[in-house]
């Protein structure tokens, strides 16, 4: 079983998810999944689903694939890639069950906010993957960034935005931090039906 999926080595080849895993399991992707604290735990509590990490940092790559080879996680793959051309090239329609978004880079300058995750041409993507049935999951600590994606993933989905209380538990390493430090927190649901 090959944990990492390179398309530098094989070309951006459309995935055979079942083939894949060896199995028909929903499949949820990760997009900028960082050192892996989200991916990690919940490929431990649901066996029963898949998991893949995109993320496009080689440091924060071999942290992750180094947590998951410690632990034998079989049900976990990895890329190490910007998330565009993957999605884009990589997943059949209607393949993906989920997809989660923690604190993706906000590009606050102007110029760079082209480099945005929540941008058009990534959430076409992210809702031509997504099965009828499937969801998605955003959130940031940057209040323009939320403002600004909001009406976008409002375009493409079903959403609802909320903020996370004390009851929700903290995610990812990021939230760990920005909650203890006591910034807001904005996350955005949404659903492709
Ligand atoms: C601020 S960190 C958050 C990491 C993690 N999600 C967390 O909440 O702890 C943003 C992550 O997204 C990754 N990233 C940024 N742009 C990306 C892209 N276009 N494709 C894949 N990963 C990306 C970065 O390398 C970084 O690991």
């Amino acid at each position: 079983m090959d944990l990492v999926i390179n398309p530098r080595e094989t070309g951006f080849v459309l995935l055979d998810l079942p083939q894949l895993f060896g199995n028909r399991n929903p499949v949820i992707v990760e997009i900028g999944s960082g050192k892996g604290r989200f991916l990690i735990a919940s490929a431990m509590e649901k066996p029963d689903q898949n998991f893949i990490g995109i993320e496009k940092s080689l440091h924060y790559h071999r942290v992750i694939r180094e947590r998951v080879a410690k632990r034998g996680l079989r049900n976990v793959r990895l890329i190490n890639h910007d998330v565009f051309p993957v999605l884009q090239k990589m997943f059949a329609d209607a393949s993906v069950a989920e997809v989660h978004m923690y604190f993706p880079d906000p590009w606050p300058r102007r110029r760079e906010q082209k480099r945005r995750i929540i941008r058009p041409e990534v959430l076409s993507e992210i809702r031509r993957v997504l099965a009828d049935s499937g969801s998605g999951i955003y959130v940031t600590d940057h209040r323009e960034y939320f403002d600004a994606s909001a009406p976008l993933i409002a375009q493409f989905f079903r959403s609802e935005n909320r903020i996370p209380g004390p009851e929700d538990p903290p995610r990812t390493n990021y939230e760990v931090k920005y909650r203890a430090e006591g910034r807001e927190i904005y996350e955005i649901r949404f659903w492709k039906a």
